[in-house]
């Protein structure tokens, strides 16, 4: 606890947005999680760094990559991209500095904290427009695009806040996340070079006995891209949530 309070106060996060909306206090729960239930997790990192390498074989030159969604950067297999690629870009609206500390290591490799959605500070107070991103899709360097476990994370916080401060309705919320996954669908599309999308596809929520109690769309209903490659994430092992439940996601991997 003390540590991540450490962690909290010793960030150089500069977006206010992320601070005042909770996205810097989830990330470095998600670091203490991603410790916790290492060993679940750390199948599912090796799987991400595999189908990135996959992704990366099919970029025919290898100029710049951008990977959205970067965070930790634990599922990136950031010292063989820095080899491939004359420059690595790693987007997140958060980094902690355990990653600055990694990323550092590598000279073409740069930490940018982006609002994927350029829809944060709108919502932030209180006005629930998204629009489709723009940045990068004037850079014809970029060969290799990955969305990286990121696209069904872009509606929970921004609704939540929405529904916590402003009164938005259940149904007003359920338009806002529809939005904010499709409009980050079709900046994919924009780019020219190859795109990866890597996110869970379904969550499942077992009982301890193994039974299955709950079935959920990460997706809010939108048709997600066909999966060429999937695998399961451990996201919540028996006793990390709850000692009678636990979750699995169907991890899936498309390309554009
Ligand atoms: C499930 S995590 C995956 C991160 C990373 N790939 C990992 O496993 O550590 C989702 C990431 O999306 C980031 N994120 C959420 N909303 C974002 C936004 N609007 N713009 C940029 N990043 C965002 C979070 O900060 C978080 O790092």
């Amino acid at each position: 606890m003390l540590k991540e309070l450490w962690q909290y106060v010793s960030s150089t996060t500069e977006n206010p947005v992320a601070k005042k909306m909770g996205f810097l206090s989830e990330a470095i729960s998600m670091e203490a999680r991603a410790k916790r239930c290492k060993q679940s997790w750390g199948v599912h990192y090796q799987n991400c760094q595999k189908a990135i390498l996959r992704a990366s074989q099919r970029a025919v030159q290898k100029r710049t990559v951008l990977v959205l969604g970067a965070g930790s950067l634990h599922d990136i297999p950031l010292g063989i991209l820095s080899a491939q690629f004359d420059k690595v870009l790693l987007v997140d609206l958060v980094f902690l500095n355990s990653a600055r500390s990694i990323a550092q290591q590598f000279d073409n490799v740069a930490l940018i904290e982006h609002d994927i959605t350029e829809s944060l500070e709108r919502i932030c107070i209180g006005l629930p427009v998204v629009d489709t991103p723009m940045a990068w899709l004037d850079d014809s360097s970029i060969d290799l695009v990955v969305s990286l476990n990121l696209i069904t994370q872009l509606p929970l916080i921004p609704v939540r806040w929405l529904m916590e401060h402003f009164e938005c309705s259940e149904q007003e919320g359920d338009i806002l996340g529809k939005q904010l996954i499709l409009a980050h669908l079709l900046y994919l599309q924009l780019f020219n070079g190859e795109v990866c999308l890597i996110a869970d596809r379904e969550g499942i929520e077992f009982d301890s006995d193994g039974s299955e109690v709950e079935r959920f769309d990460p997706w809010w209903d939108i048709e997600s891209p066909q999966v060429i490659e999937s695998w399961q994430w451990e996201l919540m092992p028996l006793g990390e949530h709850s000692r009678h439940r636990y979750q699995i996601n169907r991890v899936g991997v498309s390309f554009l």
